[in-house]
Order: C-alpha cells, then structure tokens, then sequence
C-alpha cells in the first residue's frame, strides 16, 4: 500500500444494533480528538468507516459491494482510506484484508479504541488488523463523550455467555463483560452535561449487568437506574436487550416506582414452542416468558411490549410455527422484529438437519408480520386520546413538523413552538401502525 496523506474528514457508517451505533459514535469522537471532521452530507470523506453488522447472512457481502462502490467512485467522488470495523471485521478481518486490498485497517468491537494508531499505519502505507478483545479496555482509552443527542445511548455491558445456537454475537463481542459503576454514572453525567434527556442503557444482555455501588455494594442493573435515576437533568432512563433469564425481582419492582424508567420493555422470545425454544438453547418456555411478563405488567400496567422472532429455525414444522402466532395473540406486543433463519457459520443451528425451504420461511414471515402489524396498530390507536410527554428528537419532512418519541418508544409527529431536546406534552390524536399524529398542548422545558 502507498504512503498517502493524512485524512482530514471522516464518514462513519453503522449498521446493526444500537450497541454499533454506540460504537460508531465513539469512534467519530476518537477521530474528531485527531483533528478529522466528519464529512458533511454530500461531501467526500477522507476516511469511511464501515460498522458492519453480522447477525445475518449477506452482511458480509453487504461489506464488500460498500467498499466496491467506494472505490469505484459510486459513493463518492474520491476514493477514501477505509477502515472496516463491527462484527463482520472480528468474525472476517483476515478473509477482507486478502479479498479487499482497498481496505487500510480491519478492527474489531473490542478494538477500536486502537484506530488512531492504525490510520497512522495507513499514512505510512502499512496495512492493519486488531480483533484483539481485552475485556473492558477500549472505554478507558476513549475521549470524552460529545456526540451526543437528547435520546442518547450508553453501553454498560457487552457481549454474551449465552450460546443461542443460531446466533454469531457470543463469538464477534466474546464473553460477558459489564462496565465498572463509577464509569457509567460518569459517562451519564457526561451525557446529561451535553444535552442527553433520555439515556438507554445498551448491551447484548443488558441486565446481566453487575457491579458495586459507592458503598461497595454489589448491584444489579436495577441498582444502577436508581441510580441514575437521582440525576434532576435526567429524564428519562431506557434499557434494551434483555434475555428473559436475566430479569430478577429488583428489576421488576423498578418499573414500578422509578417514573423516569420507561414503560417499554424489549423482551425477544424468539419462538413461542418449547422444543423449538430448547433447540435454540433459550433458557425459558412459552409459559415461564408468559409468567415473567405477567410480573412486569403486574408492577407497571401500561407497560408497551416489544420482541424479537426468528421463523424457520432448522426443524420449526408447521405447529411449532403456529404455537409462535400463539403466543404473539397472547402478549399482543406494541412493536416487534421478525426475521427468517439464517444460518451463520460457525454456529451449531448452521449445521444442523432439517433445514426449512425459504418458501416456508418466507410465508412463515408473512403470516407473523400481518398479526404483529395488528397489534401494532391496535396498540397506537388504544393511545389515541392519551396526552404524554413526546421528547422532540428532529425536524419533520413537513414544514414546521417536529418528531419525537412517546413514553412508549412511539414516534410522534406534531407541529408547534418547540426545539430539539424539549419535552413537550402532547395529545395523540391520531394513529398509523408506525407512529402517531399529535397536538402540541404545551412545552416543558427540559
Ligand atoms: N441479545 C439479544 C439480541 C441479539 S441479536 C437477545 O438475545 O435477544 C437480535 C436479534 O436478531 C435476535 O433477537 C434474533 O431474533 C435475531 N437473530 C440472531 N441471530 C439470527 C439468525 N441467525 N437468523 C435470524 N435472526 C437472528
Ligand atoms: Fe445472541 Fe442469544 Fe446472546 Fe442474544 S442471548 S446475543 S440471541 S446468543
Ligand atoms: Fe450485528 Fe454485532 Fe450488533 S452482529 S446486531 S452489530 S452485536
């Protein structure tokens, strides 16, 4: 590789979950502390990151068809330095640097804190990669937080112990990890000082988190919104994904008596059939997921259900995809993902007998979607008539239009007198299956 200039803007792309987004953030403030400035839209970029995602097939040859436009000039008039990084970069990193020689650098999620010393490397013409994962020393290596907006996120835990066998993220995140107590209470109070009203506490199995508070006392994650909770400029506390094995009693009893917590609650079941459930080595039975959200709506009744469902896991028969409707009837979620199998290499469910034709799959889905659409719309228009607080996160397409989130993680439009960061309190006056229509009724000041 030729020696070249050093970048002066960058362009970061993620893909994937909201811990990428995270990361991507984190990134884009690691290079702004190197002197780069992110690209503005329309404009070349010097350097393009690629955050990639691999939680399902075709994200690695979603990789290569990004760096090919890149280079072609497709995407930009310049061809820019590429850093590949995310989960295809630590589930891939050797196989890209030999397919792809227009890639510079190849970092890993555990690893990026390392970028500013690989695009020195690019400079001087040398090529790198690091999929190193040292439990829990990117975060002290990176600067302080300022990308940030009113909604932001905050990682506390990463990785998964948990070995679903169809699933790549215990191999590309490695072990479980949480963050230390008194980095995350910091980083909040960074958040908060920058703007941030809400903050979701992100991880692949968030509430496995644990840690000791001031006293020295061990916590759970239930600890750490009270916690968080105490902050006056804080107003609102989130938390995504949860593993329905990891959620105790101490959590439970927070959505009941911590107002700022959110009444949303991302709980993936998958499957709603246990022979399916245990083939996937998911800890719970339709029944104990059932039981467990009993619980919840026990201690918050308003509370908005979100999941995740796979269809067509190696084996699903025809009943086995009926019980997943089934439990889909019975919880009636607010919101949900649906996705079709995919197997992933080195996974146990990848080689396993039995795999369901993309056909069946592909109705399988269908079906799913249309009664997850019905209870999506079903549960907007139960909010028709409610007043709520909308955080305004961006301007509309429409002139003078405003969107933002309601209580219930619903996108809200409206029109009226307000900034991004305020909390307005607003009338939901009417509603599609992806977001509602509402009047503004007045403005609290964040
Ligand atoms: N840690 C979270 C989610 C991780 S990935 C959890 O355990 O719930 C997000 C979602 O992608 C999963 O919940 C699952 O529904 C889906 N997913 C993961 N691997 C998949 C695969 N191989 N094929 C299809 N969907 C998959
Ligand atoms: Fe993947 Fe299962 Fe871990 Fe979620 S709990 S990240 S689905 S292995
Ligand atoms: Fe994708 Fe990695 Fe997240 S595989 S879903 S970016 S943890």
């Amino acid at each position: 590789m030729q020696k070249t200039a050093p970048p002066k803007t960058y362009r970061v792309k993620s893909f994937g979950c909201q811990m990428n987004v995270y990361d991507g953030e984190r990134m884009a403030e690691m290079l702004a502390e190197k002197g780069i400035t992110e690209a503005l839209e329309g404009e070349d970029a010097d350097l393009v990151v690629l955050n990639t995602c691999h939680i399902r097939e075709k994200a690695a040859e979603k990789v290569y068809s990004d760096i090919g436009r890149l280079t072609k000039g497709k995407t930009q008039k310049k061809a820019p330095m590429i850093a590949v990084a995310g989960c295809v970069a630590q589930a891939e990193g050797e196989e890209i640097m030999e397919r792809a020689p227009a890639v510079s650098m190849v970092v890993g999620p555990q690893a990026y804190h390392r970028l500013p010393g690989m695009i020195d490397n690019a400079v001087n013409g040398v090529r790198s990669t690091d999929t190193d994962m040292p439990a829990d020393a990117k975060f002290a290596e990176l600067p302080s937080r300022r990308k940030v907006s009113p909604g932001s996120f905050l990682t506390i835990q990463e990785g998964c112990d948990k070995f679903c066998t169809y699933c790549v993220v215990p191999y590309t995140r490695g072990a479980e990890i949480s963050r230390p107590y008194s980095a995350l209470v910091d980083e909040a109070k960074k958040l908060v000082e920058a703007g941030a009203k809400e903050i979701t506490l992100l991880g692949q199995n968030v509430s496995a988190w644990t840690g000791e508070d001031e006293a020295g006392r061990k916590i759970g994650m239930a600890g750490l919104i009270r916690a968080l909770a105490k902050d006056p400029d804080l107003k609102r506390i989130r938390y995504t994904t949860s593993h329905p094995a990891d959620m105790d009693d101490e959590l439970i009893d927070t959505h009941g008596e911590i107002e700022k917590l959110m009444p949303y609650l991302h709980l993936p079941v998958q499957s709603g059939n246990d022979r399916v459930l245990k083939a996937m080595n998911r800890s719970h039975t339709a029944e104990s997921y059932l039981k467990l959200l009993e619980r919840f709506r026990a201690a918050r009744p308003d509370l908005a259900l979100s999941g995740d469902f796979i269809v067509g896991f190696p084996g699903e028969t025809d009943a086995e995809f009926e019980d997943t409707l089934k439990i889909v009837d019975e919880v009636r979620y607010a919101q949900a993902y649906s996705f079709k199998y995919s197997p992933r290499p080195g996974t146990p469910a990848a080689t396993m007998d039995d795999q369901v034709p993309l056909e069946v799959m592909d109705e399988r889905l269908q079906r799913l979607q249309a009664s997850l659409r019905r209870d999506q719309q079903a549960f907007n228009d139960a909010s028709v008539g409610k007043t709520c607080e909308v955080l305004v996160e961006r301007k509309g397409k429409l002139d003078g239009q405003w969107l933002g989130k309601s209580p219930w993680l619903q996108s809200v439009h409206f029109t009226g007198d307000v900034q991004i960061g305020d909390l307005a309190q607003v009338e939901l006056i009417q509603a599609g299956q992806q977001s509602l229509g509402g009047r503004l009724l007045e403005t609290v000041l964040a």
